[in-house]
C-alpha cells in the first residue's frame, strides 16, 4: 500500500487528487476509451515521475473517472511577440462519457493551472481538434484563446487548434 496522495479539490463525491504510479493502468484505460489519441505506458509512467503536481486524476469512491496530464516546458511564448516563457503544455485531458457535465473537465483543468503556477508557469496551452467543439468550449470559458493552427496534426489528418491562457499574476 503506497501512501495516500494529496487530494487536490472536491466536487460532490469525485476527488481531483495527485495521479499515483497504481493509477496508471486506470488512466490508460480511461484514454482509450475517450480518445484517439494514444500513448506508450511509458510515456504516462515518464510524465508521472517528471510531472507529479500536475498528472491529477478524479476519483469517485476509489473508481478513476478521469485524468490530465502535462508538462512544463520552456521556450516561445504564445502570447509575446519575441519572448521566451515558462510553459504548462495540458496533454492530454479527459473524462470518462457517463461523468461528464459535471465539472470535473473544468476541475482538472483549473487543479492543474494552480499546480502549473507554482511551478512559475506563466501561460498554459494545448493542442485541440478542430472538430472537438466541447472541449474547445470548455477551454474557451476558462479563458483560453486559439493562438495557432496546426494544418493535419493528428494522424487522421485532422487539424489542431493551439489554445492558449495567461496564469498567474
Ligand atoms: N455531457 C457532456 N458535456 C456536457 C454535459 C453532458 N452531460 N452537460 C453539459 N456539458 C457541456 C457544458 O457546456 C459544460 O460546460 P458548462 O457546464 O460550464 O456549461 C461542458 O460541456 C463540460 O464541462 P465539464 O463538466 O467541466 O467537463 P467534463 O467533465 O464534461 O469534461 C471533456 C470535458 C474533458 C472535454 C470531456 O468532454 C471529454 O473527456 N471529452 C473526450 C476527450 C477529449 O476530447 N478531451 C480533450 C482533448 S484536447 C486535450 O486533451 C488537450
Ligand atoms: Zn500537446
Amino acid at each position: 500500500m503506497g501512501l495516500q496522495k494529496a487530494v487536490v479539490a472536491k466536487l460532490g463525491d469525485y476527488e481531483i487528487r495527485q495521479c499515483d504510479r497504481e493509477d496508471i493502468p486506470s488512466v490508460i484505460e480511461v484514454n482509450m476509451k475517450t480518445l484517439p489519441e494514444h500513448y506508450s505506458d511509458g510515456f504516462y509512467y515518464e510524465i508521472l515521475s517528471e510531472f507529479p503536481e500536475t498528472f491529477l486524476v478524479a476519483d469517485l469512491h476509489g473508481v478513476l473517472v478521469g485524468y490530465i496530464m502535462c508538462r512544463i516546458e520552456y521556450g516561445f511564448s504564445q502570447l509575446k511577440r519575441l519572448g521566451l516563457a515558462r510553459k504548462g503544455h495540458v496533454v492530454s485531458v479527459a473524462v470518462e462519457e457517463e461523468h461528464r457535465g459535471k465539472g470535473i473537465g473544468t476541475g482538472l483543468v483549473l487543479a492543474s493551472r494552480e499546480e502549473m503556477v507554482k511551478r512559475s508557469a506563466t501561460e498554459c496551452y494545448l493542442e485541440v481538434r478542430v472538430s472537438n467543439a466541447q472541449a474547445i468550449a470548455l477551454y474557451q470559458k476558462l479563458g483560453f484563446k486559439v493562438t495557432g493552427q496546426l494544418e493535419a496534426y493528428y494522424r487522421d489528418g485532422e487539424g489542431a487548434m493551439v489554445m492558449t491562457v495567461q496564469i498567474g499574476k
